[in-house]
């Protein structure tokens, strides 16, 4: 097999052609789809001129006119990726005619079928599987879209803007006009045909324009849409409020679909969504279901502004419009919640998913120099980093001076297609300062190691903080040039009251309760005066950039800070690392066979934290939940994944037998029967009770299951039925195997709860995980080109269950292997997605290194590997 071809940033070339309009007509059906497209063509002033490339696969040719005339076989070319146009004047329209199969189509790139549905997905480069176009971002067009389809069969028929004419036609068809007044790119073309209900309501923007706002979901979900219409309202007015920014069309249409790559995409005016990532009833989603689809439908919305009327020049920005707008759902959902939860929830996926990304083999900077297929790349890096290097750029300059900054960057680039310098360059212009070395989180990869030390000189009542920095080598970068760091701090005195900070040479700044320090060497020194006895400094508040701090801090100080910080997010923080801390000891002791035990201070800690139950339910929740098996691999040379199980489970057990009588009571007084509803503080207490329920489980006490049982057969919601069943599902014996089959009877109508079902035993803990995974690929409710299924059952069992997936004798790796072969000749993109669970490797025993580089090398050997999956294992198996 030839090597995929790769594409580079330095490359950039503008367009030769821009496309100033589009007429697109589908005659839709299943089985064979004909496009006409008639585009108004001219020659790019900026560009270079020559042939007219479009991009087009996987589509057959019908016809190509040029001002109406025929073109003649020998006036273009063709390839598997594209037609050439040869000699074409500077003004011209071309009409091509173009079959595809949505039907074939499991990739789920294009046009393709899922349920009775037809529907597209477009992003990155699914536009080219439609009809041939010059396929990228920075080629932005006003599109008119005319679909005709069977009647009965597809009664809705939507496409993106506002809906301009329809009609009957012949032969029991019937047709509609859609006309987008804004000119787009391509990626953001969408259509959808099917038989749908349509949940209808309004919103007036702030200046008094009626939007008529719809949900489209199949006919059995009907009850389903609240949440997402509500949630949808709130991101209407949240980015009116906080970013001056109102919609734009008549219409904004959001439809569920059950086959689909992502979690939802935000086509201009029809969002098209995973139907997990809409559909919500208390009896069938719970808490983090309504959590997500609440973020989800913001992230989409406000991509209206952030990506779609200002988009990306090319696909090495991605991270403009993904990282910014990840900031905007981020900041949207702990408005809505809860701050600190929000924080905390976003901390622990940068340090879990993206630092593991960062120290591996697809290491790549928020801004990739080269990609050889750009689904890849919508990557933990692109989007969490991207989010974190925003979130700087903000606390720089400050809420009003981003604010500023980003008013310019929508005024100056509304319609245009830009990069992330473009947006730096803006954040600089409203607030007069130089991010010419900030920039430097966009070209390098990998996460800085942020060194610190605290000195007090008590006789001149200085405290003077060192910082340090450094960044390991990633693939392609080996030396890399100083961050422009912030690094929030306080500090508090010895019975934890904060102190007010002054820095040295500071006049007439007003003390206050904590200070951003930018770091820009590879070390600087920042000291402050008037403190008058010996602080204990609190770091990197609010996790102030995504960076490894280093601090030296001993447990009894991270026992003060978990229960002193005046900052809540460093409270959380200095208890992982006081339990990351204790875990590793335990793990020590487990491998030298010693008895593991639990030092007394970590208990005491714990005690204090009940206290907060009351007051704060959902804080006490996170501090109760130990640092994940996963991240606690990635904090040791050699992943030692028995041992972390070993040492984890018996400091849950410690944890529950100690505090049994609070878990109960606490269990007792938040297990109230009181009607679900979401919102913030009910969330916390189920969250709380759960939380309980999980540590009561956790004593071994076998009154504890039916406890469960009775949670599951009483709740009136999905949330406590879940709890109850993930806990069951964790223990052998004959309740568990009642309680699944169960569930199954109940709940075998509803998609999104099989999923959920699937989901727990993939997650099972129990030895006899992986056969059972064997056999319920096989289930009926189970099928390998639905991603959700594929999600629940392989992405669990091989993200999110080290100790079966590592098992000794390579049987998870083995599995995997043969799974991504199969999936990759269904949908790439899916297939792809699953590689990550072998990307860290080098991080365990030889023994294990060796099956696993076997797995890899198994799926590099298969036979037309596609680019997605090709790329990955090449990185992975080039790992040194
Ligand atoms: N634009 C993406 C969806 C997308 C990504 C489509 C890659 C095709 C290829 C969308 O805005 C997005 O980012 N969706 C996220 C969810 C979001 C809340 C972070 C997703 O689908 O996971
Ligand atoms: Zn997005």
């Amino acid at each position: 097999m030839t090597a995929p071809k790769e594409t580079f940033l330095a490359d950039y070339q503008v367009p030769a052609y821009l496309i100033e309009s589009v007429d697109l007509r589908f005659a839709l059906a299943a089985a064979q789809t004909r496009v006409v497209s008639k585009m108004q063509i001219q020659g790019n002033p900026a560009g270079s001129g020559g042939d007219l490339a479009l991009d087009g696969e996987h589509i057959e040719l019908v016809s190509v006119k040029l001002d109406g005339r025929v073109l003649a076989g020998n006036e273009y070319q063709r390839s598997d990726t594209g037609l050439l146009i040869t000699h074409v004047p500077e003004r011209f329209t071309l009409e091509i005619e173009t079959l595809i199969q949505p039907d074939k189509n499991t990739a789920l790139e294009g046009l393709y079928h899922s349920g009775s549905l037809l529907c597209t997905q477009c992003e990155a480069q699914g536009f080219r599987r439609i009809t041939y176009y010059p396929d990228r971002p920075d080629v932005m067009a006003v599109f008119t879209v005319t679909l005709e389809a069977d009647k009965t069969l597809f009664p809705i028929l939507l496409a993106n803007g506002n809906l301009m004419v329809r009609g009957e036609a012949s032969d029991g068809k019937h047709w509609a006009k859609w006309h987008d007044p804004h000119p787009k790119p391509s990626y953001l073309f969408a259509l959808v045909a099917g038989d749908l209900h349509c949940q209808q309501d309004s919103f007036t923007t702030q200046n008094g324009r009626e939007v008529a706002l719809e949900i489209y979901v199949d006919h059995e979900n009907s009850h389903k849409c609240d949440h997402a219409l509500r949630s949808l309202k709130q991101a209407m007015t949240w980015d009116e409020e906080t970013y001056r920014r109102e919609y734009d069309l008549d219409v904004f249409m959001i439809v569920a679909v059950n086959d689909f790559n992502m979690g939802a995409m935000e086509n201009k005016g029809l969002n098209i969504f995973n139907a997990s990532c809409v559909l919500a009833s208390p009896e069938t989603a719970t808490d983090d279901d309504y959590y997500t689809i609440q973020s989800i439908v913001g992230h989409e919305y406000f991509h209206n502004w952030s990506g779609n009327r200002v988009t990306c020049r090319d696909w090495f920005q991605l991270s403009l419009k993904e990282g910014f707008t990840v900031l905007r759902d981020q900041q949207f959902s702990a408005d809505m919640n809860s701050e600190v939860v929000q924080r905390i929830g976003d901390v622990n996926q940068l340090r879990i998913m993206q630092f593991a990304e960062d120290a591996g083999p697809m290491a790549h900077p928020v801004r990739p120099a080269s990609f050889i297929e750009i689904s890849n790349f919508y990557t933990v890096t692109i989007y969490e980093k991207g989010a974190e290097v925003v979130g700087m750029l903000k606390t720089l300059v400050g809420n009003a001076g981003f604010r500023k900054g980003t008013d310019l960057y929508f005024d100056r680039h509304d319609g245009q297609a830009v990069t992330t310098d473009d947006f730096v360059a803006a954040i600089e212009a409203a607030n007069d300062v130089d991010l010419t070395q900030f920039k430097r989180w966009y070209s390098q990869a990998g996460t800085p190691v942020v060194t610190v030390k605290g000195d007090y000189d008590a006789t001149r009542e200085r405290y003077t903080l060192t910082l340090s920095q450094s960044c390991p080598a990633t693939p392609d970068q080996t030396e890399k040039a100083p961050f422009h760091i912030p690094v929030t701090v306080g500090l508090l005195d010895k019975s934890g009251q904060v102190m007010p900070l002054q820095l040295e040479g500071e006049v007439a700044e007003e003390p206050t309760d904590s200070r951003t320090l930018e770091l820009r060497d590879a070390a600087a020194e920042f000291t402050f005066i008037n403190v008058s006895s010996e602080p204990v400094p609190s770091l990197l508040q609010g996790f102030s950039a995504p960076v490894k701090l280093v601090a030296q801090q001993d447990n009894d100080t991270l026992a003060f800070l978990m229960a002193h910080d005046s900052d809540n997010f460093n409270r959380w923080d200095a208890g992982q690392t006081l339990s990351i801390n204790i875990l590793l000891g335990l793990v020590a002791d487990y491998q030298q066979q010693r008895a593991l035990a639990v030092p007394e201070l970590l208990l005491t800690q714990i005690a204090a934290v009940f206290v907060l139950a009351e007051s704060d339910p959902a804080l006490v929740s996170r501090m109760l939940i130990l640092p994940s098996e996963n991240y606690l691999a990635a904090q040791q040379k050699v992943a030692d994944v028995d041992g972390i199980h070993a040492a984890r489970t018996h400091l849950r057990k410690t944890i529950a037998q100690r505090f049994k009588a609070e878990f109960e009571a606490l269990y007792q007084s938040l297990n109230t029967q009181k009607k679900y509803d979401f919102n913030a503080d009910d969330m916390a207490q189920r969250d709380l009770k759960n939380v309980c329920l999980a540590y009561l489980m956790a004593t071994g006490d076998p009154m504890q299951t039916q406890r469960c049982l009775k949670q599951m057969k009483q709740a009136n919601n999905m949330t406590d039925r879940m709890a109850g069943l993930r806990l069951i599902a964790d223990q052998a014996g004959p309740e568990r195997e009642t309680a699944l089959r169960s569930f199954y009877e109940q709940w075998q109508h509803d998609r999104q709860v099989v999923d959920k079902w699937l989901t727990v035993q993939a997650q099972s803990n129990l030895p006899d995980t992986l056969i059972r995974i064997k056999g319920l690929l096989k289930h009926p409710a189970v099928s390998m080109t639905n991603p959700n299924n594929v999600r629940a059952l392989i992405g669990q069992f091989c993200r999110n269950n080290p100790v079966n997936f590592h098992a000794k004798d390579g049987s998870g790796y083995a599995f995997l292997a043969e799974q991504i072969c199969q999936l990759d000749d269904l949908n790439p993109q899916v297939a792809a997605r699953q590689m990550g669970a072998l990307g860290a490797w080098r991080q365990y025993d030889a023994e294990r290194q060796a099956l696993m580089k076997q797995a890899l090398q198994t799926i590099a050997d298969k036979k037309s590997l596609s680019k997605d999956v090709y790329e990955i294992v090449t990185k992975y198996l080039a790992d040194k």
